[in-house]
């Protein structure tokens, strides 16, 4: 076992997002606003690689997984990738982030292979508004597959949903109702602009506090984020099981608490989510040179950026989040 990983401004680094494929079937608005992606990479990371990176991660203090894209389901051997990192010494959490497409296909076998949490992005709570942005009509599926979730499994459940100006109020409406006696939280995002999206973003882009000064009218609480959380701020409410949770990435302080480390889906590692470098790891990965992999996650940790730039009005930098999976 080797030290932890703790980055210059003495945050410690337990917490890897780890994409398995660029591509996504879904095609929603403000992420792939140019709709049609190509052809599917041919060069993702095998599942041995996988092996050998969360091997190194873990060594260096990772506890918590999450498995990104892209849309990981497309990937036919990810039931694989879930048992390998649960598998792995060190490893407390699997989680995943998906657009829930064939949800209740897949439920079981996820359950089985060890998932323990599973974010869904789910943007609306209309059929038809759902469509429209996603360009598919899975929505009462996808209902029906969460509740078959929540019913049979012990896997925790958030809901992820960009929050845009015209669809805000009616999603916070459907979601406070939706939280009512499940045991969910749903959680807005705000709306990141990305070199792909800006038209949509100067149209769509919303504060948070439109959602945040209702729930604290409404008796809504919010919890203090303690430091291994996450981004969300989380709210709760006496007579509500579930929680209504806000991603605000523009706010101050967001970056305070960063746990995290990315790896996309070639094996390169992304210090932080807007950050315009890429280290590529790959050929410790192809070696299973776990102690190389170990040597260069430590190198990487005097130059983790403090924060990411999205305040400056040229940070245009990512193309859409579906490169790296937010
Ligand atoms: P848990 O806290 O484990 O539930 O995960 P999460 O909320 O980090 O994961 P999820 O994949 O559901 O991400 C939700 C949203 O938060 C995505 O839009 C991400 O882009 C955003 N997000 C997560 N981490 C960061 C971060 O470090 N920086 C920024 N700017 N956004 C982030
Ligand atoms: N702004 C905010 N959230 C985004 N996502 C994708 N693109 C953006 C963006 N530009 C969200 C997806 C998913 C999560 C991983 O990232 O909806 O829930
Ligand atoms: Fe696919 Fe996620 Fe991007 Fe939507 S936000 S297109 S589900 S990668």
């Amino acid at each position: 076992i080797h030290q932890p990983l703790t980055d210059g401004f003495a945050r410690r680094l337990t917490y890897l997002r780890l994409s398995i494929t660029d591509f996504c079937n879904f095609r929603c608005e403000y992420c792939l606003p140019n709709g049609y992606q190509g052809k599917r990479p041919d060069d993702e990371l095998s599942v041995s690689e996988i092996a050998t990176l969360v091997h190194g991660f873990a060594q260096v203090g990772t506890k918590k997984v999450r498995i990104t894209g892209g849309e990981p389901s497309i990937r036919r051997d990810v039931v694989e990738i879930i048992e390998t990192i649960k598998q792995t010494d060190g490893i407390e959490t699997v989680a995943m982030t998906s657009n829930a497409y064939k949800l209740g296909k897949h439920l079981a076998s996820w359950q089985a292979a060890g998932l323990d949490q599973l974010n869904i992005s789910m943007d609306s709570f209309d059929a038809a508004t759902f469509h429209k942005m996603t360009g598919f009509d899975t929505l009462p599926q996808i209902l029906a597959d969460m509740d078959t979730l929540l019913e049979t499994t012990d896997i925790k459940l958030k809901i992820n949903s960009v929050l845009m100006a015209e669809t805000a109020f009616e999603n916070l409406i459907a979601a406070i109702d939706y939280v009512k006696d499940r045991q969910v939280t749903y959680r807005f995002i705000e709306f990141m602009q990305t070199s792909d999206n800006s038209d949509l973003f100067f149209a769509q882009h919303a504060q948070s506090d439109i959602i945040t000064d209702y729930l604290l009218e409404h008796g809504w609480q919010p919890h203090e984020r303690g430091s291994a959380d996450g981004p969300a701020v989380e709210y709760s409410h006496p007579d509500y099981v579930g929680r209504i949770g806000m991603i605000a990435p523009y706010a101050a302080h967001f970056c305070d608490t960063c746990n995290r480390l990315r790896v996309s889906s070639q094996g390169k590692v992304h210090l932080c989510l807007f950050d315009k470098g890429n280290y590529d790891i790959r050929p410790y990965l192809q070696q299973n040179d776990i102690q190389g992999l170990v040597n260069t996650l430590h190198s990487f940790m005097p130059i983790k950026p403090e924060h990411h730039h999205l305040h400056d009005s040229n940070s245009g930098i990512m193309h859409n989040l579906s490169i790296i999976g937010g």
